[in-house]
């Protein structure tokens, strides 16, 4: 009985979906469209076979030596084209942003995952222009002041735990990124370990992990997502993992209320959101996920970039000592003082170096960040037709040697020029146009204050027995370090200045 069943479940399935998928493979085939070149795939699921699970970034750089400024790839039926040199993506995702800035159909991972909540997948359009305003106002570069306090906080409590903990450095970098942000929109601080941020983590990766392209059949080929949702067998795990979510998301949220109750509660982004929400136009889905996307996307970019930096000097050491000089110089050789958001005039290498870490190898969003297209557009010969998917070829532009002179070596002189103090000038870490992350001011400030203080403090070294393979450091790596190295504090004097400054930032409420 229940193999009779199930076989003739599985036929029906199975001539629905191929009846979907044999209605959308026709659009841009038509010769009113003209594609760069496309990379050969399979019938129906083109080339979602070739594409790796986790880490596309050495793929599509491949592609784009064999083809060139553009390629045209299939994953299922979404047409997704990259863009492969920094002339292009200036071209179409910045100059014509006002086309090239919405998000293609997720119904997985945005639809059912998210409540359809998550800023970074929304179409354009209202909502996405109503929750980016909301982001805006707490991240904006106006409210520098208001993170600069937290940084500063925050990486004193860092410098202390790689004193005392040199071993966990990974979970002290995700510690001191969720505490920027959790001081800002919570108004409560992170603990090394605190199993809350390790779900939060989880959460994001969770997120991460399922919208890597090719993971799911119904992103590839949003039209599944009209099927009857019975026979939609993807959706009980997507609404698992949503509930999963919220429940996380709202731990935070039911800790803001319970404070404000006992009025115990600090000023908080929170707080402002939940009492300029008088309309109800953010229900609690969107509330939970505005919430939650600030914290997801705020930390761990930050941890991941620190990384970043760590290997850059663990394995391109030269660098550190020009840094090191400069630092040595306004903060005194015997470890007299910490450098302060006061001395960035006087620092312009590090602020190159922060560069250099969004630069070098851009692990965050390997291939970019994928736009769709919201009208018929021409470009260079080529026709594009309405809802072809884009993305800026991160991995390809940031090491091709025409864009970046020896662009494996970690070497932040390149960004000593007439363009260092505007942080989205010369790299695309933070993504292009209309979508360009809402919180790249804040993330670059995190970096700054932090990359200045433990380049000051510490020493970086690699261990020769398990070498560090920079073109391979995973984002995803479910709360583990990504690779081993040496923390060493430089002197004494600098470990009686951490003891001296910082112990405080450990304690305080
Ligand atoms: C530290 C380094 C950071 C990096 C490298 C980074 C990178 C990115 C990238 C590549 C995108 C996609 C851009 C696009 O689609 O064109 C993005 C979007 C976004 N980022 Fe960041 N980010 C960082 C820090 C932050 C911080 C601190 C926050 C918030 C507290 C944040 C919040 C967001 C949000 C909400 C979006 C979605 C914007 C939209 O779709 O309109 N990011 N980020």
């Amino acid at each position: 009985m229940f193999t009779t069943n199930t076989t003739v479940l599985g036929a029906a399935v199975a001539a629905v979906v191929l009846f979907y998928l044999s209605t959308i493979l026709t659009k841009t085939r038509s010769p009113k469209y003209k594609l760069p070149p496309q990379v050969p795939g399979i019938p129906i699921f083109g080339n979602s076979f070739q594409v790796p699970a986790t880490q596309q970034g050495p793929w599509a750089k491949e592609l784009a030596g064999k083809y060139g400024e553009m390629f045209t790839v299939k994953f299922g039926g979404s047409t997704w084209v990259f863009l492969n040199s920094s002339r292009v993506v200036n071209d179409l995702m910045e100059k014509r942003a006002a086309i090239y800035s919405s998000r293609p159909p997720f119904p997985m991972t945005q639809d059912i995952m998210s409540g359809g909540g998550r800023l970074v997948l929304m179409p354009y359009g209202d909502r996405w222009r109503k929750t980016r305003k909301v982001m805006h106002q707490i991240l904006s570069t106006r409210q520098k002041d208001t993170f600069r306090k937290f940084q500063d906080v925050e990486s004193k409590h860092l410098l202390y735990d790689y004193l005392h903990h040199a071993d966990r450095w990974f979970s002290a970098n995700g510690r001191y990124s969720n505490s920027v942000i959790m001081s800002v929109v919570f108004g409560i601080r992170s603990k090394l370990d605190d199993p809350q941020v390790a779900k939060l983590f989880e959460t994001a990766e969770l997120f991460l992990e399922q919208q890597q392209p090719g993971t799911n059949l119904v992103d590839g080929f949003p039209v599944l997502a009209g099927l009857p949702t019975w026979l939609q067998w993807w959706r009980p795990r997507g609404e698992r993992l949503f509930e999963y979510t919220k429940k996380v998301y709202k731990t935070q949220l039911d800790g803001v209320k319970a404070r404000l109750e006992k009025g115990q509660q600090r000023d908080c982004f929170a707080v402002d959101f939940l009492n300029s929400n008088k309309d109800g136009y953010f229900d609690e889905t969107q509330q939970l996920f505005t919430l939650g996307t600030l914290m997801e996307a705020g930390s761990d970019t930050t941890r991941v970039s620190l990384g970043q930096m760590i290997a850059g000097a663990a394995t391109y050491p030269d660098w550190v000592q020009r840094a090191r000089a400069q630092l040595d110089r306004v903060c005194g050789a015997n470890a007299e003082r910490l450098p302060e958001w006061t001395d960035r005039d006087e620092l312009p290498y590090i602020t190159a170096t922060v560069k250099e870490i969004f630069r070098w190898r851009p692990n965050i969003a390997e291939i970019g960040a994928p736009t769709s297209l919201t009208q018929d557009d021409e470009y260079e010969g080529y026709r594009f037709p309405k809802g072809t998917v884009f993305v800026w070829n991160a991995w390809a532009i940031a090491l091709n040697p025409e864009e970046y002179p020896e662009p494996e070596r970690f070497y932040p002189d390149r960004f000593l020029n007439q363009d260092l103090n505007n942080g989205l000038k010369g790299h695309w870490a933070f993504g292009p146009g209309r979508r360009v992350c809402v919180g790249w001011n804040v993330g670059e400030g995190n970096v700054w204050i932090a990359a200045a203080r433990l380049l000051y403090c510490f020493d970086f070294v690699q261990d020769e027995a398990h070498p560090i393979d920079t073109m391979r450091i995973p984002q995803l790596t479910k709360n583990k370090a990504p690779f081993p190295v040496r923390i060493q504090v430089r002197s004494q004097a600098h470990a009686d200045l951490i003891e001296r400054t910082c112990r405080e930032a450990v304690t305080a409420e």
